[in-house]
Formats: structure tokens, sequence, C-alpha cells
């Protein structure tokens, strides 16, 4: 049923326009045509490099009070009044918790090898510690099998910032280091069930993000603005608990299982890519991501950033250094807006003069800087991909053309990366379907495939058409 129902939307784009998304066998016919037509090995990606979408529990699963999952600091936030543009909450969201097979029929459609998720942390401990729900572990182990049976690889983040309600009660989240032991705990349980079936976990999905916007500007949950020391300590205990729960998942899940974050690195662009400005972009990125990927991978919180803080600093012994420097398997990074510099003597300017969110050379050099300053030896593009005023047309297609010269651009400065033999192994763009977009809500779509929120019904857009080709031909066409 949910088969037939995605097979006749792809059809649907097939026949009106020039790209076709494949499910059908005159789809697949144009794709034999369209290798006939190969892309020249200059376009290429590695052989096994893999191509996928994103998505995170709260954003698309709903059902957010069923099977026994406890209440997460999202689902309070969101249904507080005045929170979320248009009063929008996750409750319902994609309703992909009883639709899922709908959706992995998208991704095979879209010719992905794999999929990043996240879970739900007080799906499995409604608590945050303690008894654990069957139910909501249950549901995980569907969707893996589900995933595995249509070929597709499960990647899946343990935290994308859905923490337990109780715990913001108790202990105030991530202000306590008990939080951070209580995820180690988490994450070495989940890890334990999953890993004979999930060779890849990660850690946290952007820390920078939910602690700056979560704990500092209070724009999004759990919605506190704490002042320098305190944030500073927040960060800290967040960082702690990435290091325990590398450690927790080696103790627990199978021999081979492979463990990283998802970080929303900030990655300079030299604005001239000169020496000098390489350099300068250099520099910029380890200290502008001093209190997040610099510590993680260096163990060492940098000079600059101590000075800085002065008597806000974070207060840590060494031992949660070396925790938190524990050895990763890879790295992950979302990438989505550059951040360009310039040299200038004795050290280097970031450029504020664009609130421009479009700069492909930012997927170049944001692996390549993870490569030269920590020499990380396998990496993936967590997320990437941009927003679009998303609507049909008269004959039901949304062309979001937009989004096709936004992914064609990054691309092409990724394969640049790759054929210089950065190690990039995969690419996650986000997002699979259109979904609850934070503090905006349902109004900013960033899915290949459009959501009709009246009905839930999925159409894919035509960038559905684009990913498929580059995905299936492993290569820019
Ligand atoms: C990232 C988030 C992801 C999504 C995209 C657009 O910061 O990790 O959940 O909202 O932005």
């Amino acid at each position: 049923m949910h088969t037939r129902l995605t097979r006749r939307d792809l059809a649907n784009i097939a026949g009106s326009s020039t790209l076709s998304v494949c499910a059908t066998a005159t789809c697949e016919a144009q794709s034999q045509s369209n290798e006939a037509n190969a892309p020249s090995p200059a376009r290429k990606f590695p052989d096994g490099f893999l191509w996928g979408t994103a998505t995170s529990s709260y954003q698309i699963e709903g059902a957010w009070n069923e099977d026994g999952k406890g209440e997460s600091i999202w689902d309070r936030f969101a249904q507080t009044p005045g929170k979320i543009q248009n009063g929008d909450t996750g409750d319902i969201a994609l309703d992909h918790y009883h639709r899922y097979k709908e959706d992995i029929q998208f991704m095979k459609a879209l010719g992905a090898g794999t999929y990043r998720f996240s879970i739900s942390w007080p799906r499995i401990f409604p608590e945050g510690t303690g008894a654990s729900n069957a139910k909501g572990l249950d549901f995980y182990n569907r969707l893996v099998d589900e995933l595995l049976a249509n070929g597709i690889a499960p990647f899946a983040t343990l935290y994308h910032w859905d923490l337990p309600q109780a715990l913001q009660d108790r202990w105030g989240g991530w202000m306590s280091r008990e939080t951070a032991r209580a995820f180690a705990d988490y994450a070495g349980y989940v890890t334990e069930k999953l890993s004979d079936r999930i060779q890849h976990f990660f850690t946290f999905n952007e820390l920078r993000a939910f602690i700056e916007l979560g704990y500092g500007t209070g724009e999004m949950a759990p919605g506190l603005k704490l002042p320098a020391a305190q944030l500073n300590q927040v960060r800290h205990h967040a960082m702690l608990a990435h290091g325990l729960a590398v450690r927790a998942i080696r103790a627990k899940a199978r021999t081979g299982t492979k463990v990283g974050p998802a970080e929303d690195i900030v990655a300079g662009v030299p604005v001239i890519e000169t020496d000098e400005h390489i350099a300068a972009a250099e520099r910029y990125t380890r200290e502008i991501n001093a209190g997040y990927l610099t510590v993680m991978l260096e163990g060492k919180y940098t000079d600059a950033f101590l000075e800085a803080a002065g008597a806000n600093a974070p207060k840590f012994t060494t031992d949660d250094l070396i925790i938190i420097s524990s050895p990763l398997d890879f790295v992950g990074i979302n990438v989505y807006v550059p951040k360009y510099v310039r040299a200038i003597a004795p050290g280097y300017q970031p450029l504020e003069f664009s609130r421009w969110q479009f700069g492909p050379e930012v997927l170049y050099w944001a692996p390549h800087h993870l490569v030269k300053l920590w020499n990380v030896r396998e990496i993936y593009i967590t997320e990437n991909g941009c927003a679009a005023p998303d609507e049909p047309a008269a004959d039901g297609v949304v062309y979001d053309s937009d989004r096709i010269m936004f992914l064609r651009n990054y691309l092409t400065q990724l394969q640049r990366a790759t054929a210089e033999g950065v190690p990039v192994k995969g690419y996650f763009l986000w997002s699979l379907v259109d979904n609850f977009e934070w503090i905006r809500g349902y109004g900013t779509r960033l899915g290949l495939i459009y959501v009709d929120y009246a009905t839930l019904k999925r159409t894919p857009k035509l960038s559905a058409s684009f990913f498929q080709v580059t995905a299936t031909q492993n290569a820019l066409v």
C-alpha cells in the first residue's frame, strides 16, 4: 500500500519533469540511459562513497506521548505558548513513528544507501535514568530492521536535543555532571542493544547549537539565559558527556562499532585562496571551535579560549580533558554557512560583511581543516542543505531549482575535496522530508520531499530527482 502510493507520486514527478526519482521500470530504464551518458571521471566521488539523508526524532516522529515515552524538553518548550512560530509543536510532526515504512520507501527510491536518524532518549528512559521502556526501544528495532531489509545502512545519533524533561527538572539538565553520567549510561544501553545492526553512532548533534541557543540566548529548549560562567560549565559538562559516552560505547557495544560526534563546525573560508589567507582561516577555525571540536580533538582548551573566559572559565580536571578527548573513529560535521576570513597582521579577521547564507567553498574547506588541524582520517558530512520557499506549482510539483543550484554548487566543492584525497566517506543531506524546523516550526522547509501538513501526504520535489541521479551515479552530472 505504502509502496504503491510512493511509486505513483514518484512517477508523477517523472512525467512532469526532465528528471525522475527511480522507482518504476520506466524509471530504471532511464537511469540506465543516464549511465550511458557517464559523467566525466573528474566529477566522480570515490568508490564506496555513501549517500544519504538525515533527520532527527523530535522533528519527524510525533507520537510524543505514545507507548510509554517520557516528556522531553522540546515537548515542554514547544507546547509553551509563544516559543515557536505559528504555535507549531512536534506532537504529531510527520507521524514518522507510524509511517516509517513509507518514508523508507522514499529513501530507497532516492537511491540512498544510508540514513542518519536520532534516537529519542525519553522513549528509551522516560525518566532519563532508571527503568527502561521496552516499547520505545522496539520502535528503533523495527526502524533499523526495515532499513536493513531495504539495503540502507543506519547511522544513529544518540542526542539530537530532546533531553528527558525529568533530567531538566531534577538536575537542571546539562548544568549538572549527573546528566553527563546519565547520558553515558543511556548511550551504553542503546548501543549494547542496537550495535548488532548499527555500526556507526554519533554521540551529540551540534553541541554548539543546543548549548548556545538553549542555555545562552534562551531561544531554544530549555530556554535558559545563563551568565557566562554557568554557560561555560554547561558546555564543559556536555563535552564530558560526549567523552563518557564514547567510553561507555566502547565498553558495551560490539567490537567494531564506530563512534564520533556530529558537530556544527564553524569553518573559516579563506577569502582569497592564497597561503596567507588559508593559514589565517585555519587559525580562526581552531580558535572559534575551541570549546567544542578543538578540545575534543586536542584534549585541551586553547590559551586564547581560557584567557578570553578569564574568571568565567569552566572548572575542570585533567581527567575531564582526557575523557573529553577519548579517541574517535570518525568526525561528522554539519556544514551550512561559511565564515570568510582574511589574513591581517598579526592574525586574522572574520568578515561579517554578508548575511548571505550561500558559500559553497565551505564544503571544501571544512573537511580540509579537519585533516590539516587534527589529522582526522574518516569524515562524514552529517548535514548540509538549504531552506527554500517550496510550494507546489499548478501541476502539483515543487520545482525547487534553487535547492538544486545550492546542492550542485556545494557538492562541486565536496567533490573537489575528495578528488584531492580529503577522506570524506559520506554525505547526509538535511533533510529527507520537510519537518519541524525548531523555533521556525513548519514554515521553513528543507526536505527533498514536500509535506502537505493538512494530510501529511509526502511528494518528492524536483531536488529529489537531482539527489537520486547524483547518488546513483556517485558523481555530479
Ligand atoms: C541543524 C540541525 C537540524 C536542522 C538543520 C536545518 O542545525 O541540526 O536539526 O534543524 O539545522
